[in-house]
């Protein structure tokens, strides 16, 4: 999805974007652009494609101590350079960048176009550089607070002015902005990936907010020009997180990070007197957890799929009704909010409009939801009333690997938590903690198999078309392995219930059409091998994501995974299915990091 990054300060500005650009890059884009203040004019540079295209595109001389890029993912318009950001007003004066849709840029467009304007490009962000320069304010802020004052959507806006060439102005209404502050100079990023390797004292800007960035610092504001006096904070983030060191790939280097990274997000969180979970940041006393009579998760994509392994750990671990629904769905249907019920918004980035429209409508109707998110300081992270981390540390592949397996850990802590103080033992409250810490090292097994997972992922990636399926635990492991596969290898893969095979998609089983069957060891082994069977007999392929002790010498493909508890098997089980989707993506030499079509955080609708 689009990114902004932005420089003021004393070193040339044109290196600082590029590697800022260079870093947003993993987000997914279409075309990238810079605008730099020169002594002499705005010079702007655009182009489709990668960023190291617009790199080589670049006047070498080119420099300058103020300037504003962009990654862009088309909504408006399609992907040309004319589209690209960024964008400036007729006179070249005003150069903008702009996250997010405005709602009513077509109004406006023809209003100025009846007013005289000519436009060069058919993005909805001209229309905010058109507007700026009509502005009469003597200065930017007042130009950028005019134009806001007509536009209605969302934005995290970057603006440069060649009569106030010692600064950028930015504003923020429901796209992530994030300044960076350094020593007598200042970023602007609407990702922090952006500005580590610059800066990590940084402040987040809330919607409805302005900002003022110069070489000196900076300041925020209100749309009404009232001064929100911000503290920068200090983000524990690393430049090793966000580079390769010397892996092939990011969804690689995500996935075998997994055995440390969960130790990282166990510690302290588990406690062995009471055989709980703490979860401070949940902001909830016993009684409150108790008070709860239904838990709704909501997430989209993996996170939605992770949610629903969720809310099966918390009816098995607490015993409440619990579901959940894609945010997507739920914020545009009008979705009746209980008192009662425990909303839980599950994401990554923190950022996907969809789930914070879904927080805000919950919020809205008076209902209680907490978070359940990896990045720390998030929009949705900060607008509900509680949560817990998922400390997966930065993210970088398209392809969510790591970040699920910390949300459906995530989960199994929200579980044992509600659980013991409602009817869990405290003997399944320890047997539940003893599972969690032989997580990692369990992980670790399943990725020492990688050679054998390789292999037998190369001959899945022959297949056009495939099925995944599972049951009760099994079957959101079956949906988010399908997910992976068809995301990275752009195969159909298809989840479905294993129990539901029989009432139709048996008709599309045949020797083209093989199957990934997730069959945990538990009590609905048999139930699963009948449906084995089931495909087998059509001689279909089947591919069995097990245990030891099932299909032993059957002669069927198998991947077998460490056992644990019969409630956090589905997390493992998950693990191998990210290999298998990576080396299926890297046998049909596919670009892993960066799939067609897809962006890491989904910031539109
Ligand atoms: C996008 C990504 C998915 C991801 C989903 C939710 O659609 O392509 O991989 O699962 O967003 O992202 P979140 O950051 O909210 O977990």
């Amino acid at each position: 999805m689009c990114g902004i990054v932005g420089y003021v300060g004393g070193q040339n500005a044109v290196p600082i974007l590029m590697e800022g650009l260079f870093r947003l890059e993993y987000r997914g884009y279409d075309s990238a652009g810079i605008a730099v203040l020169s002594p002499k004019a705005t010079q702007v540079h655009r182009r489709v494609g990668r960023v190291r295209d617009l790199e080589g595109a670049l006047p070498r001389r080119l420099s300058g101590k103020v300037g504003i890029g962009h990654t862009r993912w088309a909504t408006h318009g399609p992907v040309t350079q004319e589209n690209a950001h960024p964008h400036a007003s007729p006179d070249g004066r005003i150069s903008v960048v702009h996250n997010g849709i405005i709602d009513n840029a077509m109004d406006l467009r023809e209003s100025l176009i009846a007013g005289g304007d000519a436009f060069s490009s058919e993005t909805d962000t001209e229309v905010v550089a058109h507007l700026i320069a009509r502005s009469l304010a003597p200065d930017l802020e007042g130009a950028v607070l005019d134009a806001l004052s007509r536009i209605s959507g969302t934005y995290a806006f970057a603006v440069i002015d060649e009569r106030h060439p010692d600064r950028i102005v930015v504003a923020r209404n429901g796209s992530p902005l994030i300044l960076g502050v350094g020593d007598r100079e200042m970023f602007v990023a609407s990702d922090l990936a952006a500005l580590v390797r610059h800066t990590t004292s940084v402040v987040h800007l809330d919607d409805g907010e302005l900002a003022t960035v110069t070489a000196g610092g900076f300041r925020t504001f209100t749309r009404e020009l009232q001064d929100t006096a911000k503290e920068p904070t200090s983000v524990d983030l690393d430049v090793a997180d966000v580079e390769l060191g010397g892996s092939a790939h990011f969804m690689r280097k995500e996935i075998f990070e997994q055995p440390r990274s969960v130790e990282r997000m166990l510690r302290g969180r588990l406690d062995d007197r009471f055989g709980t979970a703490r979860l401070d940041g949940l902001n909830l006393t016993p009684r409150e957890l108790r008070g709860f009579r239904r838990v709704k998760v909501l997430g989209c994509g993996s996170a939605y799929y992770a949610g629903q392994l969720g809310a099966q750990l918390i009816e098995e671990l607490a015993r409440i009704p619990a579901d959940a629904e894609a945010a997507s769905e739920f914020r545009y249907r009008d979705p009746v909010i209980e008192p009662d019920a425990l909303y839980v918004a599950v994401s990554q980035s923190g950022e996907t409009a969809d789930t914070a429209f879904a927080v805000r409508e919950v919020r809205r109707k008076g209902g209680h939801v907490v978070g359940l998110v990896n990045v720390v300081g998030s929009t949705i992270a900060r607008e509900c009333d509680g949560g817990v981390y998922l400390h997966a540390g930065p993210e970088i592949a398209v392809a969510s690997t790591k970040a699920l397996t910390h949300m459906s850990i995530g989960f199994a802590m929200l579980a044992l938590a509600l659980g013991r103080v409602r009817d869990l033992s405290i003997s399944d409250g320890e047997r539940i903690i003893a599972g969690l810490r032989a997580l990692p090292g369990q992980i670790a097994e399943i990725l020492a198999a990688e050679p054998h997972i390789a292999e037998v992922a190369a001959g899945l990636a022959a297949a056009p078309s495939l099925f995944f399926i599972g049951r009760v635990r099994g079957f959101p492991v079956a949906r988010e392995g399908a997910q992976k596969f068809k995301e990275v290898s752009y195969r159909h893969a298809e989840a479905y219930q294993a129990s539901e095979l029989k009432h139709g998609p048996l008709a599309l089983i045949d020797k083209a059409m093989p199957t990934v069957a997730i069959v945990p060891r538990d009590e609905l082994t048999d139930r699963n091998l009948a449906a084995v069977a089931q495909v087998a007999a059509r001689e279909g392929e089947v591919l069995a994501i097990t245990h030891a002790g099932v299909l032993d010498g059957s002669g069927v493909p198998r991947i077998v995974v460490p056992k644990n508890e019969p409630e956090l098997d589905p997390i493992l089980l998950t693990v191998p299915l990210q290999l298998l989707a990576y080396h299926a993506a890297l046998a049909l030499g596919l670009d892993v990091d960066k799939p067609r079509n897809l962006a890491k955080s989904v910031t539109v609708e």
